[in-house]
């Protein structure tokens, strides 16, 4: 598709605050803070920071300056700047079609938690084996994912992104100012410092290389990098809109956003089961477990926590359509079929799954991939084994095939590019040599095969 056909964004507001609702999600709320509560508290903070102003603010560049060039997306995008790297836009393609279904599984777990908010069970929920048992089920979670799940196909179907994204200009501010409401409620709960420290001093002794590959997984997850999305993006971008600083402030939103639930939940679980080591490392339930017993302590609590599940649903669901959007596209494009159909074939498949995901807590529950659950096996191979691999082919590709400085034009064209040298030092030498080392280390500990 030419430059001329793409639909573009109005200006730089618009643009950010569309990536910005794809890149903010159940990554900032539900991930992030059960992966810093796992891996260390301060030590995956500091870790995911450092990340973030090198490669994140390297790669996102790149993406979105390779689509604002090519005016197409991934495949396409690849394709054009050099045929022997067709192959990282279908790579990079796969990835949202592994996540979208575990996704919408757990944002079937929101809708479900939203649901009991509002319809007067709130604090059932705040009951130890509540989400345990909830989740165990057979009938009640598949109804949840597929309600979700049919949502998104609805209005990716539809085309109603236009209405969606006016709802969540209203919504992202509103996130923001309830999320740090509760981060400070958390942190003032008698008993919370303890959390706090443990979130904000890292302790050096926890550094490993899990841990950098887990925020290393979880940065890409978090700002949509490594899957093609954000070259998307960039291809609806106008030639006059900074991209630089349009890249500063989606990761500053994005970031902020992670970093204040971390503050919500990581001195809750201090205070609530004692910080040990399990309760820490609860995973993808933490969030579930821990947010609503602030809410039960809370004076009123029900209408608190109703309005932060409907935000954290919102935030959801702009991401899930993203996701499902670039499948969609990217079926249309290569199988040549119309729309609806592009969206029942994606939606059927999603379905088939995220069945797994379910089903892989309840009754399918002995069923082990190296030694993890579905959901949780979906979840590394996207973040912990593709993404790093589409980042290291990426490095390379703009480090070395097209060069930093085709992107740095780019760059140019809209502005002065302040961070050249920072760019151009992550892209061609830091990123490429510190994800081999780190993908290594940590599938060969996933494995069992070696530990560090
Ligand atoms: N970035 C989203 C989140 O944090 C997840 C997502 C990934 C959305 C990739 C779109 C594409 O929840």
């Amino acid at each position: 598709m030419s430059q001329e056909k793409r639909s573009s964004f109005t200006g730089k507001i618009g643009f950010v605050l569309a990536a910005a609702g794809s890149a903010v999600g159940l990554g900032n709320i539900w991930r992030f803070p059960y992966l810093a509560a796992k891996y260390g508290g301060g030590i995956f903070l500091l870790v995911y920071i450092l990340l973030a102003v090198t490669f994140g603010f390297a790669l996102m560049i790149a993406e979105i300056a390779i689509g604002r060039k090519t005016g197409l997306s991934a495949i396409g995008a690849f394709k054009l700047l050099n045929k022997k790297f067709s192959f990282l836009g279908w790579l990079a393609a796969i990835i949202p079609a592994i996540i979208l279904p575990y996704y919408s599984v757990i944002g079937g777990w929101v809708a479900k938690y939203l649901w009991s908010f509002i319809s007067g069970g709130a604090f059932q929920t705040a009951n130890d084996t509540y989400f345990g048992n909830f989740i165990s089920q057979t009938g009640e979670p598949i109804s949840w994912f597929i309600l979700f799940i049919g949502i998104t196909a609805l209005i990716v179907l539809c085309g109603v992104e236009k209405g969606i994204e006016k709802v969540s200009k209203i919504m992202m501010p509103v996130l923001v100012v309830l999320s740090l409401f509760i981060a400070i409620y958390s942190v003032c709960l008698p008993g919370a410092s303890e959390g706090v420290k443990y979130y904000l001093l890292p302790d050096f002794s926890r550094f490993s290389a899990t841990t950098v590959l887990a925020a290393l997984g979880q940065l890409f997850y978090s700002m949509s990098l490594a899957m093609g999305i954000m070259i998307t993006y960039g291809s609806y971008m106008k030639k006059e809109v900074s991209l630089e600083a349009s890249v500063t402030q989606i990761e500053i939103f994005d970031t902020g956003i992670a970093f204040l639930a971390g503050m919500m939940i990581i001195p809750a679980v201090f205070v609530f089961s004692g910080g040990t080591p399990e309760a820490l490392g609860k995973g993808p339930s933490l969030m579930f477990v821990t947010l609503p017993k602030v809410f039960e302590s809370m004076t009123g609590g029900t209408v608190v926590g109703a309005l932060f599940f409907i935000l954290v649903f919102f935030a959801a669901l702009t991401s899930s359509i993203s996701l499902m959007e670039t499948v969609v596209s990217i079926v249309c494009d290569k199988c040549k079929v119309k729309r609806g159909v592009s969206c029942l074939i994606v939606f059927i498949f999603s379905v088939a799954l995220g069945l797994l995901s379910t089903l892989g807590y309840g009754i399918w529950s002995e069923v082990k991939i190296i030694g993890l659950q579905f959901l949780d096996f979906f979840d590394f191979i996207s973040n912990s084994v593709l993404m790093p691999v589409v980042a290291f082919f990426t490095s390379i590709f703009v480090g070395y095939v097209i060069k930093p400085k085709t992107i740095a034009d780019e760059v140019e064209i809209s502005g002065k590019f302040k961070r050249k040298a920072l760019f151009e030092v992550v892209i061609k030498y830091l990123a490429p040599v510190c994800i081999i080392l780190i993908l290594v280390s940590s599938v060969l500990d996933a494995f069992g095969i070696f530990k560090i």
